[in-house]
């Protein structure tokens, strides 16, 4: 196989894996099956990452957002907590983290001595773009008495200045743990620190970022679907904007909507939310209906650019050459280790 502009192609041989029991790891096991120049198959693509994943004894950790057929290859699939916790816990040597860059960084944070791949090193976050570490350092010296809680999605350069990370599954248990006497800084996301603060009743100073994804949806195309489907529930990410969320039935972090449209005896659900997520609610509600809100400007466009710059061909590649890998610099990795450790014992 070889890379074709994004495609993985299949040629006589594989030219970059070294030799191992007579054929390159993670080679499909029935390469002849395919025509040379002939695209790999889903299937073919899925049997060689099993392949190469025992032979690097590597794990594959995936967000709900991640395409369906990467979703299908990860040994676990989680939210942003769920993932920290797992990342937190492998045995194994290599983790893979089919997510975007703060993941996979968070995953380097707490393993240094494993190796964290990341299969495009571009998957970023617009939270986390939003939030420059000077400017945030800026924030922090014009409040020097507040207690510093920046959401998981955010740079590990953020973090090493935050005093506790929160993810959206959290956020409001762990503010609730705060001393009353101290007033508190929220960053990056304003829609889900608003949405803390009036969970928690806590006063939140607040960092002006959002989410490009949970900004996008229509108003007007809810309350449309609404009234089609007056017997729908409306789940919302707390990463919407107040207005949609105020219109919402349900809000909680990808795992809590999922749980959400299990537990619910409604029989539908329009859901507010990054379209990734539907695949798993399929799969655990077969007979529930789903409905996705289209974008402000009519699109159906709600897919997380960042989130899906990683392909089964990406995942493939990356555990063939173990490479992109995550580095950190040993002094930041630290201080960004101080919080995270502080978010998993405060929301054991
Ligand atoms: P959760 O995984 O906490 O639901 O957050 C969603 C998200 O936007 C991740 O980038
Ligand atoms: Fe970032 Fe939003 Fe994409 Fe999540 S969905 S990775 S918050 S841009």
């Amino acid at each position: 196989m070889h890379e074709k502009g994004h495609r993985l192609v299949f040629t006589q041989t594989l030219t970059q894996a070294p030799p191992h029991n007579g054929r390159p790891p993670g080679d499909v096991p029935d390469p002849s099956a395919a025509e040379p120049g002939a695209i790999p198959s889903r299937q073919e693509l899925a049997a060689g990452i099993e392949a190469l994943k025992q032979e690097r004894n590597a794990v594959v950790l995936a967000h709900y957002y991640q395409d369906d057929s990467i979703q299908d290859c990860a040994d676990f699939i989680g939210d942003s907590l769920e993932l920290s916790r797992k990342a937190a816990s492998t045995e194994a040597e290599v983790i893979v983290f089919c997510g975007v860059h703060f993941m996979a960084e968070t995953a380097k944070i707490l393993n240094p001595g494993k190796t964290v791949l990341l299969p495009d090193l571009e998957a970023g976050c617009s939270l986390a773009d939003a939030c420059p570490a000077d400017a945030f350092a800026d924030f922090r010296r014009r409040h020097p008495d507040h207690i510093v809680v920046s959401y998981i999605n955010c740079s590990a350069a953020v973090k090493a200045q935050s005093d506790l990370i929160c993810t959206s599954s959290n956020a409001v248990h762990l503010v609730q743990q705060l001393p009353a006497d101290r007033p508190i800084l929220f960053a990056p996301d304003q829609n889900l620190g608003r949405w803390v603060a009036r969970e928690s009743g806590r006063e939140l100073t607040l960092w002006p970022g959002s989410c490009i994804v949970h900004e996008t949806f229509s108003e007007q195309a809810l309350l449309q679907l609404r009234l089609e489907h007056p017997e729908a529930e409306v789940i919302a990410h707390p990463e919407c904007q107040q207005h949609l969320l105020d219109l919402a039935d349900f809000i909680g972090s990808t795992s809590k909507l999922l749980q959400r449209t299990e537990t619910s005896p409604a029989p539908s659900f329009i859901v507010l939310t990054e379209p990734g997520i539907l695949h798993q609610m399929r799969r655990r509600s077969p007979g529930k209906t789903l409905y996705e809100v289209p974008g402000a400007d009519g699109c159906s466009c709600n897919a997380c650019p960042y989130m899906r710059l990683n392909t089964l061909e990406k995942l493939w590649q990356c555990l063939h050459t173990m490479a992109p890998a995550l580095e950190l610099d040993e002094e930041i990795r630290r201080q960004a280790l101080v919080p995270i450790e502080r978010m998993l014992a405060m929301s054991a």
